[in-house]
């Protein structure tokens, strides 16, 4: 094995909080324990196709940054070497441009890459990894669906804003006599808005696992009201499946707001919807994530040192481990995958299971293979 010298580190996709903190602590490992230099990759992959514009990180570069969202990297969700786009004569152009990619980051010295991203960034880090870019990952994601890790950094933060939101509305709804959607983020599984809402104690959580009708939800608004609680609070992720009498509107607005708009119009209630979109990205990591996401970024560097390229760490059974970035993408751990969660398992003898189709929970499926 090549001895390393010099690695780089690099942040790719959305941000999620605490990823500061994986860079400050990749950068103190590899430094203070390896002696190594550590270059900044700016903006994702797309700092390799510029490699002047890439840096030395030091141990001053990452003072004081554990506690601050973001990334002092820069990300970028768009960029991805296999298919870089550009405008050419006033059209667009797209290219492989690996090839330069490892070329530059060789060309910088640099021994091993630590990418920290979600799905897709780990898939093309995979690519560079099997054209001989010596590569870890580091898996992040607000959304907490990625099948390799028990949880990612990110996610606790983002359902601490989330929850807290629907405390907020909790006191208004109530004092109103209003029906309060809350839209949370969740591309494609539920997990923020099954957490959030259960910490929140919403009243009804809809999410893209589970079909859902206007007409239950509406119907179960009724039936608290019949017991005198004249409030309702819906949690919804923004991944949602609308029902069929919704669909052709998925264009217009956000979900919250068409599935708001709807139940104002069956229930002859007032609804009032709130769309929390970023700010569940941005701010201050809590605790929980600092922690994960500096035991990450420490593993990420004695992977390197061990020569475990084309591996990402990852969390099992609370402990931080490694796994194939293979075996990591190309499926997503979604809210109803059997053992998935015992929190959902709880919710399935619960109120959750009533507003599938028919009132009854809507029919499991495995939604293996979405990337
Ligand atoms: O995957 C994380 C996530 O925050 C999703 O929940 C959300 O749909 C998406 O990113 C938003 O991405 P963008 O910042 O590009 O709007």
């Amino acid at each position: 094995m090549t001895p390393i010298r010099c690695i780089g580190i690099c942040t790719g996709g959305g941000d999620a909080p605490g990823l500061n903190a994986v860079i400050r602590a990749a950068v103190k490992c590899a430094f203070l324990k390896y002696k190594w230099k550590i270059i900044g990759i700016p903006d994702g992959f797309d700092g390799l196709i510029w490699p002047e514009k890439s840096y030395e990180l030091t141990l001053k570069h990452v003072s004081g940054i554990l506690p601050r969202g973001g990334t002092i990297l820069g990300t970028t969700n768009r960029g991805n070497p296999f298919k870089h786009s550009w405008v050419e004569n006033g059209k667009e152009v797209i290219r492989d441009i690996s090839d330069d990619v490892i070329a530059n980051a060789r060309k910088l010295g640099i021994d091993g890459v630590v990418s920290i991203g979600g799905e897709g960034s780990q898939a093309i880090a995979l690519e560079l990894f099997h054209k001989g870019m010596p590569i870890v990952g580091v898996p992040k994601t607000i959304d907490n669906d990625l099948s390799a890790t028990e949880v990612t950094f990110g996610f606790d933060t983002a359902i601490t804003t989330a929850t807290d939101a629907v405390d907020k509305i909790h006191t208004t709804a109530e004092s109103h006599h209003r029906i309060m959607v809350v839209e949370v983020m969740g591309r494609d599984a539920g997990w923020i808005a099954l957490e959030a809402g259960i910490a929140g104690g919403a009243h009804v959580i809809l999410i893209p696992e589970i079909p859902f009708t206007i007409e239950n939800v509406c119907n179960f608004v009724r039936e608290r009201e019949s017991y005198g609680r004249r409030f309702t609070i819906v949690v919804v992720a923004e991944g949602v499946k609308l029902p069929p009498e919704l669909k052709d509107n998925r264009r217009v607005g956000s979900v919250g707001n068409l599935i708001g708009s709807a139940i104002g119009a069956i229930s002859n209630k007032e609804v009032r919807v709130s769309v929390l979109g970023h700010i569940q990205r941005g701010g201050t990591p809590t605790p929980y994530d600092r922690i994960l996401a500096t035991r990450f970024g420490v593993a990420a560097v004695d992977l390197i040192a061990q020569g475990g390229f084309g591996k990402m760490v990852c969390l099992h059974c609370d402990r931080v481990e490694a796994v194939d970035i293979a075996q990591a993408i190309g499926r997503l751990k979604m809210v109803d995958q059997p053992n998935a969660c015992e929190v959902w398992r709880a919710c399935r003898l619960g109120w959750i299971c009533r507003l599938g189709k028919n009132g009854r929970q809507g029919e499991e499926k495995s939604r293996a293979g979405k990337h």
